[in-house]
């Protein structure tokens, strides 16, 4: 038997529980050309909640009464391509459920043997995978920091902010991270080796986290890795150096369809600076070297990553409403095995 999740309903502005129906069927033979794969981890990412719209975006929506779709990693327990055989590790888009019976294509990137020897199979969702990726080429082809600069970046303690300021401080920059709440801040600095970390839960409006921000970086911010958009991000184009570079990444705190306007522009002109939005599944060019180089960083110990693992394919649905609130700390999984 195969149990996994369907989209039932679109939300209404908050993501509930509701949105989602446990469905099991009956797994059929493979056919020539097919593998079954176990899924032994899910990824949960913030984009699921775009593609749970009828909004205008980047990708096509996710249709009702479908799987939910998503990442995993996990193994090869039935195989008849010549290209894989049972007991093979890999990558897919397996979503939100126990198996996944796919036929891959040498055409198709959606199906992708892993080595598992040196790092464990999770990273390639997160430090080694999509976010850490994104972080790279966010970072390294839009960014592209200078020694000496300050850079800051939102949602710090997260998939992808937590590899934004490891690389950049790699790169000699001041990193400054911004995340929600002191145990992250905490992380951020001592763990992960950022110079400082704002707590914007406590500075609730743009004028205060203007304020803090510039109590930290006197010299203004050369650089600005944006994945949380709202006041966080007029806090910070306040403090904009001349020529400054901001990556759009992420603007998560818009996902529910509530209106973030930008609310001084002025800012950007007065800076000059330079605003790019990316998806990195525009970019695929670029992944072979960053999946090498990221995934040598965290087997060498000089990637750190974190996980927030929820256990069982029924604890999804929470997992990735706490996602959508912060609940996450690193990155967010499913342990489905
Ligand atoms: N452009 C691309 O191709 C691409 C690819 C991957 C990810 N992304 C984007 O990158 C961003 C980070 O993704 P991730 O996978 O690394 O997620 P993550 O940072 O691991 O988790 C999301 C974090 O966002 C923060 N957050 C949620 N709501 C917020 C709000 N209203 N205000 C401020 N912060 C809020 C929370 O951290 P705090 O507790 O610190 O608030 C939460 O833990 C997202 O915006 C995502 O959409 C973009």
């Amino acid at each position: 038997m195969n149990r996994q999740y369907l989209f039932d309903h679109y939300p209404n502005v908050v993501v509930t529980s509701e949105c989602f129906k446990l469905h099991d069927e009956i797994i059929s033979q493979i056919d020539e050309g097919e593998i079954l794969v176990r899924n032994h981890y899910l990824s949960l990412d913030p984009y699921m909640r775009g593609r749970m719209s009828k909004a205008k975006n980047y990708a096509a929506g996710q249709e009702l009464n479908t799987v939910m779709q998503g990442g995993t990693v996990g193994e090869v327990v039935e195989s008849k391509h010549a290209d894989f055989k049972v007991g093979d590790t890999v990558i897919c888009t397996g979503g939100w459920q126990l198996y996944y019976r796919t036929a891959p294509t040498m055409d198709s990137n959606h199906v992708r043997k892993i080595d598992v020897s040196r790092i464990p199979m999770s990273v390639y969702l997160g430090a080694a995978g999509m976010p850490g990726i994104t972080a790279w080429y966010g970072l390294n082809k839009i960014i592209k920091p200078q020694s000496g600069e300050t850079l800051v970046v939102s949602a710090a303690s997260g998939a992808v902010g937590s590899v934004v300021g490891q690389l950049a401080k790699q790169k000699g920059c001041r990193v400054i991270g911004i995340a929600g709440g002191p145990e992250k801040c905490e992380y951020v600095v001592e763990t992960l080796g950022f110079d400082d970390c704002i707590d914007y839960k406590a500075y609730p409006d743009a004028e205060t986290l203007s304020h803090e921000l510039r109590q930290l970086a006197p010299n203004g911010v050369d650089a600005y890795y944006e994945n949380v958009g709202g006041y966080i991000m007029d806090a910070v184009l306040d403090n904009l150096n001349a020529f400054a570079r901001v990556a759009i990444c992420g603007l998560i705190a818009g996902y529910d369809g509530r209106a973030i306007p930008i609310s001084n522009p002025r800012a950007i002109l007065v800076a000059r600076a330079s605003i790019t939005g990316f998806i990195i599944s525009d970019h695929m060019d670029i992944w072979p070297q960053a999946l090498a180089e990221l995934a040598e960083a965290v087997a060498k110990g000089v990637l750190i990553f974190r996980e927030s693992v929820s256990v069982g394919l029924e604890s999804a649905p929470d997992a990735f409403i706490g996602l959508l609130q912060g609940h996450n700390f690193g990155k967010q999984l499913v342990k489905l095995i």
